[in-house]
């Protein structure tokens, strides 16, 4: 292969460049924050639906469902135009980044690849999911319950983990681009990234099972 196509994704070292690249992680960082604490908040109704009831009602009556909604969306917007800046759309840079990839046998590399996969399939089933639920407010278990039994629970088994897997590898490849993950402690790293994916993919399976089993 031409040395020439090796290059073609190394960004230019300007202020603008790194600025960017701050904008992006930190855009990265809330919605790491923000999907956990979704999962977690959904997954309130195993304990009880009128737990869920309760939270829900809580984000509606604050405005934070109405507000937070449509700014979580803006941001994940950001996010992809941000990240997007390195992704390789053209087939002669996916073709570049396929070979490079290849030749290096890094799994880090490898996962940088699968992480533009999951980006896009998040990007639009992440918005017709929150276009379906914020349209549709109150958010209630028992309407969540519905409609995961008419079938939506197909698009989340897909949506679930490929945001988790998205979150997941985000959160390692921030630490490793900001230098707190090392050589000395990737191993430490690779197994918490994994323990949290795994984590939150079947706390994920756990709700929806609740919401498929769920009779009113
Ligand atoms: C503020 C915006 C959001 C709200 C209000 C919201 C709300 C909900 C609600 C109420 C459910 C239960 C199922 C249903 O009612 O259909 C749910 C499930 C789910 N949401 Fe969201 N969501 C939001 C954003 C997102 C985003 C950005 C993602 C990922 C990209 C996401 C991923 C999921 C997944 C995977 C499930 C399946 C449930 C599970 O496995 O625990 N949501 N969401």
């Amino acid at each position: 292969m031409e040395l020439s196509s090796l290059t073609l994704h190394v960004p230019k070292k300007d202020k603008v460049a790194g600025g960017l690249d701050f904008c992006q992680m930190f855009s990265g960082v809330l919605l790491i924050l923000f999907l956990w604490a979704h999962m977690l908040l959904v997954s309130s109704v195993l304990i009880s639906p009128k737990l869920m009831n309760a939270i829900a009602w809580f984000f509606e009556a604050s405005y934070m469902a109405q507000i937070g909604g449509p700014a979580i969306f803006l941001l994940m917007l950001a996010h992809f135009l941000l990240a997007g800046r390195k992704m390789p759309f053209k087939s002669s840079e996916l073709g570049a980044f396929y070979a490079q990839t290849k030749l290096l046998h890094h799994k880090d590399t490898t996962m940088w690849l699968v992480q533009v996969a999951t980006a896009l399939v998040i990007l639009v089933m992440g918005s017709i999911h929150m276009y379906v639920v914020l349209t549709d407010l109150p958010i209630t278990a028992a309407k969540s319950a519905a409609r995961i039994q008419d079938g939506w629970i197909f698009f989340y088994l897909v949506l679930l983990p490929m945001a988790e897997i998205h979150v997941g590898l985000g959160f390692y490849r921030i630490g490793l681009k900001y230098g707190w993950i090392m050589r000395a402690n990737r191993g430490f790293f690779q197994k918490l990234e994994n323990l949290l994916m795994f984590g939150f993919i079947t706390v994920g399976l756990l709700t929806l099972g609740r919401f498929w089993l769920f009779t009113v």
